[in-house]
């Protein structure tokens, strides 16, 4: 069984789907903590679901080496198996990511390396492209330029607006992080691979 700690900064949509998929008994996925940089909506879906949660706010720190360090220490006290950042955006310190990564995952609105950062789907839709995409990767120190462990190609339809393409590319973004994280536990994606 992986144990996973997911962090998040908003609505927690993609969270609530992989909650509820986690407690398929023939899933090999566990969502063991919910974690988030602010009072996050979504952390009530952690709630619903009976997974504890833990909120690190970067105002509280001094420097975001601290905040880093506590974040790290919470998600510790869970000893997961794999941390995935799930609609989490804030760039994590260095030391974050060289403690937890490979064994550290995002998922992202876009055909990666195309359309990188905070506004995939905006700076998608302000290009005029007929498809964007999903993506998902393991973390490096980079902003979004971890190797890509799935993507799919999703198009961009007529009267399309930001939302409405966002949430077909959700859905899209569910199933690939079910697959990822369903080849990690069963041994058929192995992040060793991509230890630096
Ligand atoms: C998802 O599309 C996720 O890929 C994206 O935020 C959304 C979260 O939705 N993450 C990024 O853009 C990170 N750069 P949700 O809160 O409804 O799950």
């Amino acid at each position: 069984m992986l144990s996973v700690v997911v962090l998040i900064s908003g609505g927690g949509t993609n969270l609530a789907a992989l909650l509820a998929e986690a407690e398929h008994a023939d899933f090999p996925v566990r969502v063991v903590a919910v974690g988030a940089d602010r009072e996050a909506d979504g952390l009530l879906f952690a709630e619903q679901h009976g997974v504890p949660s833990f909120t690190v706010p970067l105002s509280s720190f001094d420097s975001r080496e601290e905040w880093g360090r506590e974040l790290l220490r919470q998600i510790r006290c869970w000893r997961p198996g794999l941390v995935v950042l799930s609609g989490f955006m804030r760039l994590l310190p260095a030391e974050v990511v060289r403690e937890l990564s490979p064994r550290l995952l995002n998922t992202h609105p876009a055909y990666l390396p195309e359309f990188p950062g905070a506004h995939a789907v905006r700076d998608a839709m302000a290009a005029g492209v007929a498809e964007t995409g999903a993506s998902v990767i393991v973390v490096d120190e980079g902003v979004d330029t971890g190797p890509i462990l799935a993507q799919e190609r999703v198009p961009v339809l007529p009267g399309d607006t930001e939302d409405t393409l966002h949430e077909r590319i959700k859905v899209v973004e569910r199933r690939l992080l079910s697959e990822v994280l369903r080849g990690i536990a069963e041994g058929s994606v192995r992040l060793e691979e991509y230890a630096r």
